[in-house]
Order: structure tokens, then C-alpha cells, then sequence
């Protein structure tokens, strides 16, 4: 019996994600650290779409944490088909106003642990019959964005990693895809601590985490590399690529660099 393991499932895109695999049928495993959430989500997927489902909750953050999921999936024989790292977050402001460790802690959630996961559970993909990894990255990707600028970072590097796996990979029977949405109506606004402006500007183009996810489980499963998700802000990263980079960036620090 084959899992789809989704990172960052307990609110979100991830829980949405969550809920389109779960019409689809397939079993799922449930990664975060709110504990209450992941239990109520994998009981009411469970009972609505008579899937197998479990949950694990992890703190990223916490030293071994891939490991410790890896070792969970063993004991319990839980094997996966689909692997999805979605937990991520965002810290807004000046770098400077953040500790070292605040910094280290997004980089381990966003981009480590990614990593870790993809490495420990690429030899159990490659012995299933078609598998997938996705990975959510964000339209912050393709510039620097002063006052979002490690995040920008972290998410620039899951692109570039992504792409380059897709291509090591691309003989094999596993298809790695990255989705790059824009602004998403999801709690990442509040634990970014967006300032008002930067809100504000998201208000009328931020899509839903509905509408992202279903883009990017069909991105997925038709076995796409990239997919920026809605045409504004693939509009938004064909500017991005003509356009001078510090105007790009002055634009950008215009709505995130405030407080
Ligand atoms: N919303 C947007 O505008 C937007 C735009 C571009 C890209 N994205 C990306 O989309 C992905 C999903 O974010 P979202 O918008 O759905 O935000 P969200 O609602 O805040 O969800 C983030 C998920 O990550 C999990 N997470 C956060 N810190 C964690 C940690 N230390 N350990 C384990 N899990 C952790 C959270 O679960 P717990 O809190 O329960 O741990 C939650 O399930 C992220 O990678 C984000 O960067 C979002």
C-alpha cells in the first residue's frame, strides 16, 4: 500500500493539497508540527474518502527531523509514492531585526529539511512503478526581495535544486515538479508578520490555497518541472526577467521593506 507524505499539512496549501489527494484516493501521510490539526484532518479525510491516513508531528526546526520521519515511515511500513515538501514560512523586515538562529531555523525548514527528505526517500521512489516529488517553492524565486531577502533566498535555492534533480532524474520513473505560487490566502501572512502595505497590495491578487493547490497537484500528475501558478504573477515573472534588477528590487522593497 502506497502513502502520498505532505509536509506542512496541517493548514493552508498543504491541508488543500491534502484534501485533492484524498478525492483521488490516496493514502495519505500527514507532516507538521500541530499535532490537534493533523489529528482531526486525517480523521475526517479518512472517514470522507475512505483512505488510510497518518500523521506525525514534527517540529523542522528540531535536529533529525527528516530522519525521524523516515524512521517512523519504517516502522509503521508506510512506503510512498509521492513525497510533497510544502512547510515553509517567511520572516518580513529587515534582516537585522531577526537573531542568527531565527534565521538558521527558516533555512532548515524551508530548504534542509527539503533536501533531507528528497535524499532519504528517493531510493524507496525509484522502486515504485511512477512516483512524484513535489516541491513548493514561490514567485519570490526568481528575484531578490529586500525585506523578505532570505526567504526570497531559501526559495530561489528549491527552485534551482529542484530543476537540477528533475534533470539528474529525468530517465527515471520519478518526476520532481516545483510550484512557485504568489500571494495565497493562508496563515503565511501572519507568521511573516507582513507588514500593512505588503497586505494590502496582496488583497486583490492573492488566490486561493484551493485554487494553488489544485494547480499543482495537476502539475504534478502531468509530470510539469515548473508552474508559477495564476497569470499575474507569471505576467509578474516576465517582467521580473526583462526589467533592470534594481528596479525590480526597489519595487519590491517599496512593499516589504516597510514596518
Ligand atoms: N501563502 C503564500 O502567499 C505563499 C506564496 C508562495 C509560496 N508559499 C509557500 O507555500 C508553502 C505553504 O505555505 P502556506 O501558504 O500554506 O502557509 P501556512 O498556512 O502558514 O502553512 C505552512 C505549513 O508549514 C508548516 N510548518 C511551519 N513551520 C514548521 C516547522 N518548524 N516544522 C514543521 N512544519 C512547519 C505549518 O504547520 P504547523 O504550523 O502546524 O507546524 C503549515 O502546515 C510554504 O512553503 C510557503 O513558503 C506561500
Amino acid at each position: 500500500m502506497k502513502y502520498a507524505l505532505i509536509t506542512g499539512a496541517s493548514k493552508g496549501i498543504g491541508k488543500a493539497m491534502a484534501e485533492i489527494l484524498a478525492e483521488k484516493k490516496h493514502n495519505l501521510i500527514l507532516i507538521a508540527r500541530s499535532s490537534d490539526l493533523l489529528a482531526a484532518l486525517a480523521q475526517s479525510l479518512k472517514s470522507k474518502y475512505q483512505i488510510e491516513t497518518a500523521w506525525l508531528a514534527v517540529d523542522f526546526t528540531e535536529t533529525g527531523a527528516a530522519y525521524k520521519i523516515q524512521d517512523w515511515c519504517k516502522e509503521n511500513n508506510y512506503s510512498i509514492d509521492i513525497l510533497i515538501n510544502n512547510a515553509g514560512y517567511g520572516l518580513s523586515g529587515p534582516f537585522e531585526n531577526y537573531a542568527s538562529k531565527e534565521h538558521t531555523d527558516m533555512m532548515q525548514v524551508n530548504m534542509n529539511v527539503l533536501v533531507e527528505l528528497c535524499s532519504l526517500f528517493l531510493p524507496e521512489l525509484k522502486t515504485a512503478p511512477k512516483a512524484h516529488i513535489l516541491n513548493i517553492a514561490s514567485s519570490a524565486a526568481y528575484q531578490a526581495v529586500p525585506g523578505l531577502s532570505l526567504y526570497a533566498a531559501s526559495k530561489a535555492f528549491v527552485l534551482s535544486f529542484s530543476r537540477g534533480l528533475q534533470y539528474e532524474l529525468r530517465h527515471t520513473n520519478v518526476r520532481v515538479t516545483t510550484i512557485c505560487p504568489g500571494g495565497t490566502e493562508t496563515d503565511f501572512a501572519n507568521r511573516a508578520n507582513l507588514n500593512p502595505k505588503a497586505r494590502k497590495a496582496g488583497e486583490k491578487l492573492n488566490m486561493s490555497a484551493d485554487e494553488v493547490a489544485k494547480m499543482a497537484i495537476d502539475a504534478m500528475f502531468a509530470g510539469k518541472t515548473e508552474k508559477i501558478t495564476g497569470f499575474v504573477n507569471q505576467l509578474g515573472a516576465v517582467f521580473v526577467w526583462l526589467l533592470p534588477k534594481k528596479l525590480v528590487e526597489k519595487t519590491a522593497a517599496g512593499i516589504y521593506s516597510q514596518d
